[in-house]
């Protein structure tokens, strides 16, 4: 959701060999509430389609790393617009 977080307290999840690193350096917020960690399509910010479940979803993961104590944010990102017309990722 566009917010930028040192995780490196978490190396063993997200660094090279762990099994979320997909989410490190990129706004993957799909992939966080879809699961799709290998379909590239779902490594983005955009949420279209997504049900107001998931989004919930989300919003929970926001809050689990606002209020941890291991992870730190360190920034935002300016994301570009989702273009409307571009096809929606697919579930996978
Ligand atoms: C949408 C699907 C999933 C997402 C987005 C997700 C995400 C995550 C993330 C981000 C962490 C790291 C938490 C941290 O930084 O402390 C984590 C930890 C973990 N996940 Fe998942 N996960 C998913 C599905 C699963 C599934 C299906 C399993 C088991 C089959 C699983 C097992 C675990 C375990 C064991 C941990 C470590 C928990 C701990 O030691 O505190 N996850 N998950």
């Amino acid at each position: 959701m566009g917010q930028v977080y040192d995780v490196s307290n978490g190396e063993e999840y997200y660094g090279k060999k762990g099994s979320y690193s997909i989410f490190a350096g990129k706004d993957a917020s799909r992939a966080f509430v879809t699961g799709c960690f290998s379909d590239a399509s779902h490594l983005t910010h955009d949420l279209r389609g997504l049900s107001e479940n998931q989004i919930e979803e989300l919003k929970n993961w926001v809050k689990f790393y606002q209020e941890s104590d291991k992870y730190f944010q360190v920034g935002t990102l300016e994301l570009p617009e989702i273009v409307p017309d571009s096809p929606v990722p697919l579930p996978c």
